[in-house]
């Protein structure tokens, strides 16, 4: 393992987050490494969506750090949570649906002249630069004039990709990036998230489905009620004993 690979970008300890009477997270404890995608697995209600929110700036933790880079920090807002370099990508909401591709990639963060000009040549060369060469988008159906709501769910994924990359993210959270998408279009969202990685950032891809997960993850955070149940690096453990482990935690509560 390199060195750049090891290092820390996030680190969240002891982690708790209560709504009302419940406590939803535990004292949860996450890292993600500079160049790591890694797939946060739970159950219905385990409150992967939670913590992921907490380091969006959307929830306030109610105990617990957060590390970024090394460097104690609060997020108190998504904005904040987006200077640093964190982005979500959500399936639904991510993009405006009647708009062109090069709109929607600069929306709310035009590129703009010394006169403060909305230089949309340069936007439209951006975008098309994207596509393909960040992205590589091969389909001939999609320019940069595409409407968006014409691409699949699995390239609309791939924009939002796209756009959290040139806006220097440096991690990107995909909370159920396939949800709701045919087995072609997810093997399109999968190849975007191994696009993440191959661009040198970071991932967190939540998801209850193993099999998309495992091919594109390096590591496995199993969440489970508010705890942290199970943690598995790839090489250390094979699909099959992945599903094995999840099966075992159903039933028994435990992974081990
Ligand atoms: N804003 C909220 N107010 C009250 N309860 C909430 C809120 N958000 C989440 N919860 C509750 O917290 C628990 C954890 O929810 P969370 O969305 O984090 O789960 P999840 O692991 O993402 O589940 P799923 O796989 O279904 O998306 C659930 O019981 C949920 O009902
Ligand atoms: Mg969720």
């Amino acid at each position: 393992m390199n060195s750049a690979r090891s290092k820390l970008l996030v680190s969240m300890s002891k982690i708790k987050k209560s709504f009302g009477k419940v406590e939803v997270l535990k004292g949860v404890d996450f890292d993600i490494r500079s160049n790591e995608i890694v797939g946060l697995i739970g159950d219905n209600g385990a409150g992967k969506s939670t913590l992921i929110k907490i380091l969006t700036g959307v929830h306030r933790p109610d105990g617990g750090e957060i590390y970024y880079k090394g460097e104690r920090i609060t997020i108190h807002s998504v904005d904040r949570s987006r200077e640093l370099g964190i982005e979500t990508v959500y399936q639904e909401r991510a993009l405006s649906e009647q708009q062109t591709l090069w709109r929607n990639i600069f929306m709310g963060r035009e590129l703009t002249g010394r006169l403060g000009f909305i230089r949309i040549k340069k936007q439209r060369e951006e975008t098309d630069r994207i596509l393909r060469d960040q992205m590589g988008f091969t389909s001939e159906a999609i320019s940069t004039d595409s409407i968006v709501q014409f691409l699949s769910g699995g390239e609309k994924q791939g924009v939002a990709i796209g756009r959290a990359l040139f806006f220097n993210a440096e991690l990107i959270i995909l909370d159920e990036p396939t949800m709701g998408l045919s087995i072609a279009e997810t093997k399109k969202a999968l190849d975007f998230v191994r696009n993440i990685k191959e661009q040198g950032k970071s991932a967190i891809f939540i998801s209850h489905n193993i099999y998309y997960v495992y091919p594109v993850a390096d590591r496995f955070v199993i969440l489970d009620r508010g705890n942290v149940a199970g943690e598995f690096n790839k090489k250390d453990i094979s699909q099959d004993e992945l599903v094995e482990r999840m099966v075992l935690l159903a039933k028994t509560g435990s992974m081990k």
